[in-house]
């Protein structure tokens, strides 16, 4: 099979060849010997992994649970959420569809009242949080990098107009995790959780929650459990358990699992230098394609990120997809869906999106740009 270029990370990375190869041999292991066996023989690298978890975003390993997608680990957190009729709900305007959708689910159930701090400037208008927080705001939910919008949530203003919230902070972290540093201490939140498969560059399936302290301490847990985040004691009853792992289930793909591991472990090894990277290619690939005639970018904010969007102004966004495709290069189309708000605000058409990571060569990004270029002329 040719080939291609992968320019939709923030979709699906391609993983390194070390994980890939991991995961198929541990699938052959998992065939010889019986996969309970073979898990019990790799107990070191799931400790591994809780830790590198733990220190990609600097809490403990009690603090993290593995799932198989950020959209999985945010209904658990919002499952977690010990909500009462009329609690109200703070959102962004960049909330990803897959969690604007349980939170609509849960208003039906629960009556909430959800309220939007809407943007300005680029960036959710912070100076409107106080305001907004009253005495029956039970959560924010807030996204770090939008996955349609190429913006970077800015932290410290958001967490400086939070001082005296005491409701629960949940933070999407799925687009920022593997190519901005995040720190839950400097950036105090009781929820954040992620997916491998994007910048991380693990394997699909893959996903954790981080439960901050105060989430274990009140014994918070998604509404049902199974028999191993809570264990039967006599008389017949249940015991939850301490850590984060009460937000997991207990069947899990552990081939994905190893993989996850293994992605980290490269990550883990030179994380700035990879930050860096991805931001100095970002940012001379969004100069590039901004000073294509016929071509109108769509991000917003002055921080930007490695997803990269716009519109060829003669080619709807999935032709140009599929004409990507057609030779060889992955690329996305950002959809209403992504930001449900922000695209209705700013009247967007479905967005075309590129977000390139540090496989990608100079070759590669001299065709996109190249096919680019005839594409809009
Ligand atoms: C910002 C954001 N949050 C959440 C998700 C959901 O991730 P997953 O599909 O792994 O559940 C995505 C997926 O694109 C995303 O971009």
């Amino acid at each position: 099979m040719t080939p291609i270029s992968n320019f939709n990370a923030a979709g699906h990375a391609t993983p390194d060849d070390d994980v890939v190869q991991v995961q198929c041999d541990y699938l052959k292991r998992e065939q010889a010997i019986g996969g309970y066996w073979l898990a019990e023989q790799h107990s070191d690298d799931w400790q591994t992994l809780y830790q590198h978890l733990a220190d990609l975003i600097n809490t403990a390993p009690v603090n993290i649970a593995l799932q198989d997608s950020a959209t999985r680990a945010m209904q658990m957190a919002l499952l977690a959420i010990p909500w009462q009729s009329g609690d109200e709900v703070i959102i962004s305007d960049w909330e990803y569809g897959a969690n604007l959708v349980p939170l609509l689910q849960l208003q039906q159930r629960y009556q909430l009242n959800i309220k939007r701090l809407p943007n300005r400037h680029g960036q959710p208008d912070f100076s409107q949080l106080p305001a907004l927080v009253t005495a029956q705001t039970k959560a924010i939910l807030i996204t770090l990098v939008g996955s349609h919008n190429g913006a970077i949530l800015n932290t410290q203003s958001f967490t400086h107009a939070l001082r005296s919230f005491s409701g629960y902070v949940v933070a999407d972290a799925c687009q920022a995790l593997g190519q901005i540093a995040v720190d839950v201490k400097a950036f105090p939140c009781d929820f954040l959780l992620a997916t491998g498969r994007k910048f991380l560059r693990a394997p699909r399936g893959t996903g954790f929650l981080y439960a901050s302290n105060r989430v274990l301490q009140e014994g918070l847990f998604p509404m049902v459990t199974d028999h191993s985040a809570s264990r039967l004691v006599p008389e017949l009853d249940f015991e939850l358990r301490r850590d984060a792992k009460r937000f997991e289930c207990w069947e899990a793909n552990w081939s994905s699992r190893l993989g996850f591991k293994v992605a980290l472990d490269q990550l883990l090894a030179k994380p700035s230098a990879i930050y860096a990277q991805l931001a100095e290619q970002s940012a001379r690939l969004r100069a590039e394609l901004a000073s294509i005639a016929g071509l109108t970018m769509h991000d917003s904010g002055d921080d930007l990120s490695a997803i990269i969007t716009f519109n060829i102004d003669s080619v709807s966004a999935p032709i140009l997809h599929q004409s990507l495709r057609a030779r060889g290069i992955e690329t996305a189309v950002s959809y209403v869906d992504a930001g449900w708000f922000d695209f209705h605000q700013r009247q967007l058409p479905p967005l075309n999106r590129i977000s390139a990571h540090v496989y990608n060569t100079e070759h590669e990004i001299a065709e996109l740009l190249a096919t680019l270029h005839a594409l809009a002329g």
